[in-house]
């Protein structure tokens, strides 16, 4: 399938592994990327030797396109993109802070970027400082979501913006990419389906319990993350 995601990415399916922290390690990134769609690392709990070795490990495990997340509000995201550029990544993934300076140097290599925002005023800024698509993150994605749903906020943003909407929170199957596409969007990111997956570096229990889990206790919100309610 063919989207202004897959040719901007240069990947065969619209299908992304987001940089879940401890998740989307090289092993999973390389799965992913190897099978068509685009792994992201997660570097948030990385070192910058970390990150750059995780960056080298990735290309030994895949000669396809892949992507590095960087949340610039968290201690060391900085040192960890500014490895990812060096190391000239093919996509930088940024949430929570101010990527003007990430899109300029990524451009210069010919890398790409992808804005992660939970709201059309994010959305809008983004693409005003040359962010390439937007991760446009729903609710679903629990303490990594705001609060509006997928289902509004994805085509709420996608036709205020001109660059292509990658859809987040609550998508898992073909019927959520199918939905994601009529609602706007060109590629989803599955975080919990692919943390679920064989590649996943999550013990076997964990997984099968998240599987379990009915549609009432699917949402799991941390204050670890999101802070008190
Ligand atoms: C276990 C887990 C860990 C996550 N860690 C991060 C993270 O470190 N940084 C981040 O930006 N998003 C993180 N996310 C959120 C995902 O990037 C994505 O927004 C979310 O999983 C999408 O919702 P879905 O699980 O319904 O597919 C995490 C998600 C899960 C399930």
């Amino acid at each position: 399938m063919k989207t202004r995601i897959t040719e901007l990415l240069g990947i065969d399916a619209p299908l992304i592994l987001p940089g879940m922290s401890w998740i989307s390690t090289p092993q999973l990134v390389a799965a992913v990327s190897n099978a068509g769609g685009l792994g992201i690392l997660a570097s948030g709990p990385l070192t910058p030797e970390e990150t750059r070795a995780s960056i080298r490990e990735i290309r030994e495990l895949t000669d396809k396109p892949f992507g590095v997340g960087v949340t610039l509000l968290m201690p060391g995201a900085k040192e960890n993109a500014m490895i990812a550029l060096e190391e000239k990544v093919p996509v930088i993934n940024f949430s929570l802070g101010k990527g003007d300076w990430l899109v300029k140097k990524a451009h210069e290599y010919g890398g790409k970027v992808i804005a992660t925002v939970v709201s059309e005023k994010h959305a809008l800024s983004a693409q005003s400082i040359g962010a390439d698509a937007l991760l446009v993150t729903g609710h679903e994605a629990a303490a990594h979501g705001g609060d509006v749903t997928s289902l509004v906020l994805v085509p709420s943003i996608a036709s205020k913006v001109d660059i292509p909407v990658i859809a987040t929170g609550g998508f898992a199957d073909a019927r959520g990419l199918m939905a994601a596409l009529s609602l706007g969007a060109e590629a989803v990111a599955m975080g919990s389906r692919f943390a679920t997956s064989a590649d996943s570096p999550l013990h076997n229990h964990v997984k099968e319990t998240v599987v379990k889990k009915s549609e009432q206790e699917s949402t799991l919100k941390t204050s670890m993350v999101s802070g008190p309610e």
